[in-house]
């Protein structure tokens, strides 16, 4: 799998890199090349001529090194690999890439690359925990970038716990699975997937707006798992602070009204999964003035929004295989579920449990109920990233017979 794969690998300064030279070794031994980007602080652990030697290349430390940049540049050396592979990543290197620094050779080849990046932190077990760096890492994990390690034991300085870079069997692993995974096709390749997700904002007047709880965690995790197995995404969203998967197409919207025609626009699709928790009202007559604050408060008439999940279950001949809506509910959850699914004419029903007991609305866990046809499925309390692979591969299963 590693067989003619090139790989970028920045070490930067920490005691792990001790581990690099064995790491090119079991590299090239698979038949990988392997080109070293080294940090100042890199270089204090393992020498670039160690580097050089080991990985048959030369070794590149200077962003501003005048044969470097004729010859080859920052920007080509970062795009000429398969993937880029910090090891060890440092909380220094880490902080640096989440805020997009570049102030050396390797934080700019991460800037410049547009290849995959992965990273195997080291580092004290109280740096690794920090919340700043928990806060880099979240950041990093969110725009892609692949993250092996770290393990816990015995750290270089004295301590014990979480921060230990993974040992190079498992890099070869994480790396190998990468490259496994790239080169299938997914079982949703070909495929168009719509998926709706986050609140709506429906406006009362130029400054306020009716909305609702929710983050667009959970729809996002499905965009994103979709796409993980080949499909390609049109995720329709409203106003979130979730970033946009890779490799998704993201319309952003905020009303139901506009949200409908994203939806409409984005059709033909195979699957459409209805995740947004849309606004059920709008404010008649919304004007782009600011209402005054007077003796008696407004008077404010709602209408009906339309339905999107419904809309897109009921478009004849466009209508994708396969609809699939969420029906949050805080009693009676599976009824209720039932009678959504009945009335609104769509395929499967993800009912998930929105009591305040149950930290849905806002949290990382879900605990859900598939309602199909056939019956109903009750899966265990499970992050929404995990939901959202479960529904994934639910959903491939589907398009394998159906679709
Ligand atoms: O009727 P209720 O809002 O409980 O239904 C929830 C399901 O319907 C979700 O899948 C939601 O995305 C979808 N829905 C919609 N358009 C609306 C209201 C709900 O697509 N206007």
């Amino acid at each position: 799998m590693l067989e003619n794969k090139r790989i970028l690998l920045i070490v930067a300064g920490g005691i792990a890199a001790v581990k690099v030279p064995d790491l090119i070794r079991r590299l090239r031994e698979r038949g990988a090349s392997v080109r070293c980007v080294v940090t100042k602080g890199g270089a204090q652990f393992v020498t670039p001529l160690t580097l050089a030697a080991l990985s048959g290349d030369k070794v590149y430390q200077d962003l501003f090194s005048l044969t470097d940049e004729s010859e080859m540049g920052h920007i080509r050396l970062s795009r000429e690999a398969d993937v880029l592979l910090v090891a060890p990543a440092t909380a220094d290197i880490m902080a640096k890439m989440a805020t997009g620094q570049a102030d050396d050779l390797a934080t700019t080849a991460l800037l410049a690359t547009d290849k995959p990046v992965m990273i195997a932190p080291s580092m004290n077990a109280m740096m690794w925990t920090h919340p700043a760096t928990q806060a880099n890492l979240l950041t990093l994990q969110n725009r892609g970038v692949r993250v092996v390690g770290p393990g816990a034991g015995d750290l270089a300085c004295g301590e014990v716990g979480d921060g230990r870079m993974a040992e190079v069997p498992e890099l070869i692993a994480a790396l190998t699975q990468f490259f496994q995974k790239t080169q299938d096709r997914g079982p949703l390749t070909g495929k168009h997937a719509i998926v709706t997700s986050g609140p709506t904002h429906e406006p009362i007047d130029g400054v306020r707006y009716i909305a609702n709880r929710s983050s667009g965690k959970q729809g996002h995790a499905i965009a994103a798992a979709l796409a993980d197995l080949g499909a390609t995404v049109t995720l329709v969203s409203g106003p979130t602070a979730e970033p946009a998967p890779p490799g998704v197409t993201v319309r952003k919207i905020e009303t139901a009204a506009q949200m409908l025609k994203a939806c409409q626009a984005a059709l033909p699709a195979d699957i459409a999964v209805c995740a947004a928790a849309v606004a059920d009202w709008k404010v008649e007559g919304a004007g782009a003035s600011k209402i005054k604050k007077g003796k008696a408060p407004p008077e404010l008439k709602l209408s009906e929004n339309p339905d999107i999940l419904a809309t897109l279950a009921a478009a004849g001949p466009a209508r994708p295989k396969l609809v699939i809506g969420f029906a949050a509910e805080t009693d009676d959850l599976i009824d209720n579920a039932k009678a959504k699914r009945a009335a609104k004419k769509c395929d499967w029903i993800v009912a998930n449990d929105v009591s305040p007991a149950s930290g849905a609305l806002g949290g990382d866990s879900n605990t859900v109920h598939l309602v199909t046809a056939e019956g109903v499925e009750s899966w265990p309390t499970l992050k929404k990233r995990a939901v959202a692979e479960r529904l994934a591969e639910r959903i491939a299963t589907f398009a394998e017979k159906n679709l």
